[in-house]
């Protein structure tokens, strides 16, 4: 919102090897922010126990908005990837993002068709951590140029591959310190 044709981010693709079409990639950029809020609006819905409890449809409804949230992210992502800032090592950052959130987001949902459901609650919790790539990178990027004085370009290149080590590493940390396993088998246990 504060910059909707992307203007200063784009400024700092310098020497791109394939020629950038400014009105398309803005589109598919749209495009892939709008599926990226609906992934972050329907995970934090589905991870309410009251939702789950009294309306278990809309969970599950809600449940495949995410999935398809997440395919249609990775998707644009795609196609950003090879004009990705910080070229050719960036690019290969975000082709890890871009295998390894689908994956964790399939194993959440083989889980629950198996009626795993602390098994699900938590690669849910592991899955909705990438929901968080864009905050994470833009934060270890004004890190490591605030801090360590690094350049634009080498800090947002650093920014996607601590993001993935970080967005890997939290959702284990919530997974370990939340009791909610013990409390989740309990509480549905007769679902
Ligand atoms: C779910 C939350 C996400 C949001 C809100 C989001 C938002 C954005 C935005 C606003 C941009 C434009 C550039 C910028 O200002 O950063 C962008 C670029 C991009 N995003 Fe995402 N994104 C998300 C997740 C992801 C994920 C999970 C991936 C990879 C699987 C991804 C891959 C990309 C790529 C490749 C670009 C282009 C980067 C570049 O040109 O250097 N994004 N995203």
């Amino acid at each position: 919102m504060i910059d909707p044709r992307a203007e200063q981010f784009l400024s700092y693709k310098t020497g791109l090897k394939r020629e950038l079409h400014l009105p398309v990639w803005l589109n598919v950029m749209y495009v892939h922010v709008a599926f990226a809020c609906i992934a972050m609006a329907s995970g934090l819905l589905n991870f309410s126990n009251r939702l789950l409890e009294k309306k278990r449809n809309l969970h599950r409804m809600n449940g495949y908005v995410y999935v398809l949230s997440v395919f249609l992210v990775v998707l644009t992502s795609g196609y950003m990837v090879p004009y990705a800032t910080g070229g050719k090592l960036s690019s290969m950052g975000f082709n890890e993002l871009n295998i390894i959130w689908p994956l964790i987001t399939i194993t959440a949902l083989v889980h629950i068709r198996k009626k795993r459901i602390v098994r699900h609650r938590n690669w849910m919790i592991r899955s909705y951590a990438f929901c968080f790539t864009n905050l994470a990178i833009h934060l270890l990027t004004f890190v490591g140029q605030q801090g360590f004085g690094l350049d634009y370009v080498t800090s947002y290149t650093c920014g996607v591959y601590g993001s993935i080590v970080l967005l890997l590493l939290i959702p284990e940390l919530i997974i370990r310190a939340s009791s909610a396993p013990k409390d989740a088998q309990r509480r549905f246990r007769n679902l």
